[in-house]
């Protein structure tokens, strides 16, 4: 099976600063992939080069196996393409952009399911200008999706989502994956990566970290659990695999204040894989 997004070596330098320092990557076909990263971390500037925005300084990417710096018109309809930055056609309504972008595909999904499908059914005829942050992201997923692309990439779709919203996207990628669609996201939210990706990639000063399942990354840390308990000298923290044998020494009969054990979550395993 040829994989959709295959990336080795890949390098963008910018005048003064390296902000994608060799990255290699492989998305099979109808995956659901996570690339999470700091700010700044290189995530928009390498998607931005699998669709062609950007030019890479050195290094090879295929995505549909093309390369995206020299892809036509047919290539470019088999993606669809959600940037971290919106849109901007003030005038026109909701309906009428979302109608306007269908024309530019041979085999366009239905506008006005597409604009129920993002929850803006409401906003239909009204001016893009006049919707709400929220509203205009809810847009932008809609353009992403309206030429039934094989291959999407949202960068950050769910910044300015309430969270019935988010719920509504979540389930929308998830029918996306199921019908084959594969899917790049980026996204500073772990619980979405938890509920949408099969596989993540954690990227920071323009290098890989760590890639995995989300459960799976971190490896062992995943397992150990962090105990925290209260005493005369004040609070404490510990990690452990073995919680039950750590709470049982350290009360040693008697109760210990604000016990608690938790496992680390992605967030935690995120947070001490970017230190
Ligand atoms: N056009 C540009 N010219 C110069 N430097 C740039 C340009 N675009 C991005 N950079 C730099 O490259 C680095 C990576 O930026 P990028 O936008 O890829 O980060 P990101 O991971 O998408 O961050 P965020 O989570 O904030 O969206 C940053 O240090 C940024 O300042
Ligand atoms: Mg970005």
């Amino acid at each position: 099976m040829t994989p959709a997004v295959s990336v080795r070596g890949l390098r963008k330098e910018y005048p003064g600063h390296v902000a994608v320092g060799g990255v290699d990557l492989d998305i099979g076909t109808g995956e659901v992939f996570a690339l999470l990263g700091p700010n700044g971390a290189g995530k928009t500037t390498t998607v931005e080069i699998m669709e062609g925005h950007r030019k890479a300084t050195a290094g090879e990417v295929r995505v549909l196996g093309e390369d995206p710096a020299g892809a036509g018109a047919g290539w470019r309809a088999r993606i669809g393409i959600v940037l971290q930055t919106a849109t901007d056609a003030a005038q026109l309504t909701v309906a009428e952009s979302v109608r306007h972008f269908a024309l530019f595909y041979p085999n366009p999904r239905d506008p006005e399911e597409v604009i129920e499908q993002v929850g803006l059914t409401d906003k239909a005829r009204s001016r893009i200008k006049a919707l709400s942050g929220g509203q205009r992201r809810r847009l932008d997923v809609a353009l992403g999706i309206i030429g039934r692309p094989e291959l999407l990439f949202l960068d950050e779709p769910t910044t300015g989502f309430d969270p019935e919203a988010r719920r509504q996207f979540w389930a929308l990628i998830r029918n996306l994956s199921e019908t084959g669609t594969t899917i790049l996201l980026t996204t500073h939210y772990l619980d979405e990566v938890e509920a949408l990706a099969g596989r993540v990639a954690v990227l920071a000063n323009g290098q890989i970290l760590a890639e995995g399942t989300p459960a799976g990354l971190g490896g062992g840390a995943r397992n150990e659990a962090i105990v925290r308990w209260r005493d005369e000298n004040g609070r404490h923290e510990e990690k452990t695999p073995f919680p039950t044998k750590l709470v049982t020494q350290l009360s040693n009969g008697r109760e210990l204040a604000d016990l608690t054990v938790t496992r680390p979550t992605l967030e935690d395993i995120y947070l001490e894989l970017i230190r």
